[in-house]
């Protein structure tokens, strides 16, 4: 790429965090995505929150503990990820010699945004003998400040793994560590941090929805309040609610989570019903949307994957403690 446009570019992506560069109406973006990620030999990874189409695009889609071990085994030589930033991040950590690149640097995500490194260290340095787990839903910064990373879907299990005589800090959910303090009996020191999407689902606009379909199985991700998760008949990750949808005998499911996992459903099970729970936020969907997941465009994807930014740079001194603490928890979840 001529110096004079990289330049141009890279001033564009510190402005407004990404490539806002025109794309030609009469391309056909999805078959151009396709092309260039072989000709690069780059890999997309997804997440469940992000749209159906960039879902449909990608080589691998999951949830956070899926990801970060599809981005762990990749043979590519690009990691494309469509998902969050610190979900970039934790491909880079695990993937030094990489290009990694996000479509949107903009998206970020409000657990991450809730534990500034510099309070964090702050807090963590009033409980000097506890053991640091943290939610992979935090800045590079915060997992080089962490013994064990965990996500939902493997946080009962590293929590269990920690001695019961040590005190353990869990950080940042205070709802995904309030439920894995009654799951496993542990008295955990809590970070108040919230994800802003699961926290808004109403229990007023539920308790209709319920009504209105008795039959239905509320299914529930555990970042959401406890008002949900105690009426819930099932709680897991994005793929643990998924896997529940297909493996149960149920016909008819309330999901409380982001809606973007519906898409996934309603391929795998076209013949149950599967209704999102509402939020309190009026939307056009009346349901749960990650404003972060959504920023991720097809345009926005291709102009990432033409002109590779932007792209995630972890320096080596929070990088190396930080994978210390993702490889902890990957072992652990083999
Ligand atoms: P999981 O991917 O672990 O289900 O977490 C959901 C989420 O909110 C990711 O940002
Ligand atoms: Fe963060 Fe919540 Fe969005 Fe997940 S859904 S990225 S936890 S704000």
């Amino acid at each position: 790429m001529p110096t004079a446009l990289l330049e141009t570019l890279e001033q564009e992506v510190a402005q407004i965090g990404y490539v806002s560069r025109s794309i030609p109406k009469e391309l056909d973006l999805k078959a151009e995505i396709r092309r260039m990620k072989q000709e690069k030999n780059a890999v997309i990874l997804a997440h469940y929150y992000v749209d159906g189409d960039i879902q449909d695009l990608a080589d691998y889609v999951g949830d956070s503990l899926g990801l970060a071990q599809a981005a762990e085994k990749t043979p590519a030589d690009m990691i494309v990820f469509c998902g969050v930033h610190f979900m970039g991040e934790t491909a880079k950590i695990l993937n030094p010699g990489k290009k990694v690149i996000i479509p949107d640097f903009n998206a970020g995500c409000s657990l991450a945004d809730s534990a500034p490194k510099e309070e964090f260290a702050a807090f963590k340095a009033q409980y000097p003998d506890a053991v640091v787990i943290s939610y992979i839903n935090c800045s590079a910064d915060v997992k080089a400040m962490t013994d064990i990373i965990c996500t939902s879907s493997n946080a009962v299990k590293i929590v269990e793994s920690i001695p019961k005589d040590r005190r353990i800090i869990f950080a940042p959910d205070a709802n995904l560590g309030r439920y894995v303090a009654k799951k496993t009996g542990r008295d955990l020191i809590l970070w108040e941090g919230a994800c802003i999407v699961h926290i808004d689902i109403s229990r007023e606009k539920l308790a209709r929805l319920r009504a209105e379909y008795p039959n239905a199985l509320l299914i529930a991700h555990p970042e959401c309040k406890e008002e949900i998760l105690s009426q819930a008949d099932f709680v897991g990750s994005t793929t643990g609610l998924l896997k529940y949808v297909e493996e149960s005998d149920g016909q008819e499911f309330i999901v409380a989570t982001e809606a973007g996992i519906l898409h996934k459903m309603k391929l795998a099970v076209p013949h149950k019903k599967i209704i999102p729970a509402p939020a309190n936020e009026k939307n056009a969907c009346a349901c749960s949307e990650c404003p972060y997941m959504k920023m991720n465009t097809l345009e926005k994807l291709y102009n990432a994957l033409f002109y590779e930014m932007p792209e995630i740079q972890v320096p080596e001194e929070t990088r190396v403690p930080a994978l210390k603490a993702l490889r902890a928890m990957l072992d652990l979840s083999k």
